[in-house]
């Protein structure tokens, strides 16, 4: 039996939703486990995309039972959205889907506090978030006052919930002029979504058990990145949940022990969306080239995201916290016909050199850069990695040598074919 973890090594979009479809092909399960819609994992599978916020990418494999584990917060609309385009393409026959009844419910007040931080942190610098109401959901349930799944099947049980977390937020709705929701508005929105779900709740912590006993190969489908990681990240800029491979553990249910190999993805470049440092941001004609090359705008909010250069000291730091055991790296077709390519391999700060990231003064680290030479070939169609341009060679040998992790797939391009695979995390 194997249990893969993914796990985005950067500030997200790494590619995580890519990677999970082709490791899928050996998986029977994957499971999603932290995070809510504020994620956007994009396939491109026989030409065509699909994007899915909340649905585990391994749904486009028909072998593998998709799980939404009980670390995630859901939006219940959106959910039933991507359930209902699945069953439009004729996929939710064939998919396997389960919801875990422990997961929290997203309210639609949450997505009205989560804007109005935003447009005033009175003074401070916004977080750009997605403004999809994750933090105020994991507020809720930090706080011990938030909607689970299974209790939107307990109607009395529900109203009592929802005063709890309408108590304590009215008072901030109601100093920016927004008018709290009643409780009755509240479960007459819920009660249809919920009843669209039902089918699929269950205990997710037996599901998973009860497959890892029978030696079912699992896959585990990280959101965001470790640099978003709400103790490991570069904080406050960072999401409400813990994004490192370590959040499996809590958000399944399973020890640490139950994962064998823990992959770390990376673009052979770096991006951003949202506020906070970034060393190794271009804000050049080579940070344009970067996004207009690789098509850098979010997939859940259209932004552009920031660009810049592979950052070592940043796939260091997540190879320590999460005990990475295999590097893939994607998007490196999108540096093809630079005549030159660099990597931070540390910072000076105050004058000093480290090689990690500190706690404070991150925004203001000057990156030290190995330059090496660029490549001019495309490498869209290169299937074989002896095949790649030896300046290509060059730079992932190096990236692997400075992150001290072995590299197992390299990715050329957007599609499902357009892959190199140098190891199967599977083959253990
Ligand atoms: P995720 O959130 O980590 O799943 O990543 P996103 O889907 O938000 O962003 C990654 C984007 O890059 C998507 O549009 C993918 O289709 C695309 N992509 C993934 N791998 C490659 C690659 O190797 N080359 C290119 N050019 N695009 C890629
Ligand atoms: P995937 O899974 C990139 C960023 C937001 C913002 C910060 C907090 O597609 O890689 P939040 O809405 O979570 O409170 O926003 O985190 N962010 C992401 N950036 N990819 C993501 O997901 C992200 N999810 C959240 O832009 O800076
Ligand atoms: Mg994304």
């Amino acid at each position: 039996m194997t249990v893969v973890s993914v796990i985005g090594a950067q500030w997200g979009d790494e590619g995580k939703g890519k990677v999970v479809d082709i490791f899928a092909e050996w998986a029977e399960m994957v499971v999603r486990y932290q995070g809510g819609n504020n994620a956007g994992h994009t396939l491109v599978v026989g030409g065509q995309k699909t994007i899915f916020h909340l649905i585990p990418s391994g749904i486009l494999r028909e072998n593998a039972r998709c799980v939404l584990a009980q670390g995630l917060v859901i939006d219940l609309k959106v959910l039933t959205d991507e359930i209902d385009k699945l069953d439009e393409s004729g996929l939710l026959a064939k998919a396997s889907l389960h919801i875990s009844d422990h997961a929290h419910v997203i309210l639609p007040y949450h997505l009205t506090l989560d804007r109005i931080r935003e447009e005033d942190r009175s003074g401070a610098v916004p977080i750009g978030s997605t403004r999809r109401g994750i933090g105020p959901c994991y507020e809720d349930k930090i706080g011990r006052r938030g909607i689970r799944i299974g209790d939107l099947y307990q109607p009395e049980r529900l109203a009592e919930l929802l005063e709890s977390s309408l108590a304590y937020w009215r008072p901030m709705l109601a100093a920016r002029g927004e008018t709290a929701p009643s409780i009755a508005d509240v479960t007459a929105y819920l009660a249809p979504l919920a009843e669209r779900i039902r089918p699929f709740v269950t205990d997710t912590v037996a599901l998973v058990h009860d497959a890892l006993d029978e030696d079912v190969p699992t896959l585990l489908e990280g959101a965001q990145g470790v640099m978003l990681d709400i103790d490991h990240g570069t904080y406050p800029f960072v999401t409400s949940s813990n994004t490192i491979a370590g959040a499996a553990c809590t958000g399944i249910g399973v020890g640490p022990t139950a994962i064998d190999e823990v992959v770390l993805i990376a673009k052979a470049y770096t991006t951003r969306v949202g506020s906070g440092p970034f060393p190794t941001e271009l804000s050049d004609a080579t940070g344009d080239c970067i996004r207009e090359v690789g098509a850098e705008f979010g997939s859940t909010t259209g932004r552009p995201r920031r660009c810049g250069w592979f950052d070592a000291v940043v796939s260091r730091h997540a190879a320590r916290v999460c005990g990475g055991t295999w590097l893939a790296i994607t998007k490196l077709d999108v540096l093809s016909g630079l005549d030159e390519v660099r990597i931070c391999t540390g910072y000076r700060l105050d004058g000093r050199e480290i090689n990690a990231i500190p706690l404070h003064g991150l925004d203001r680290v000057e990156p030290i850069y190995r330059t090496m030479p660029g490549w001019k070939e495309d490498i869209t169609g290169v299937r074989d990695a002896a095949q790649l341009p030896q300046a290509a060679k060059d730079y992932l040998n190096e990236i692997e040598r400075l992150a001290g992790c072995p590299i197992c797939l390299i990715s050329v391009g957007p599609g499902r074919e357009q892959t190199i695979l140098t190891h199967n995390p599977f083959d253990t």
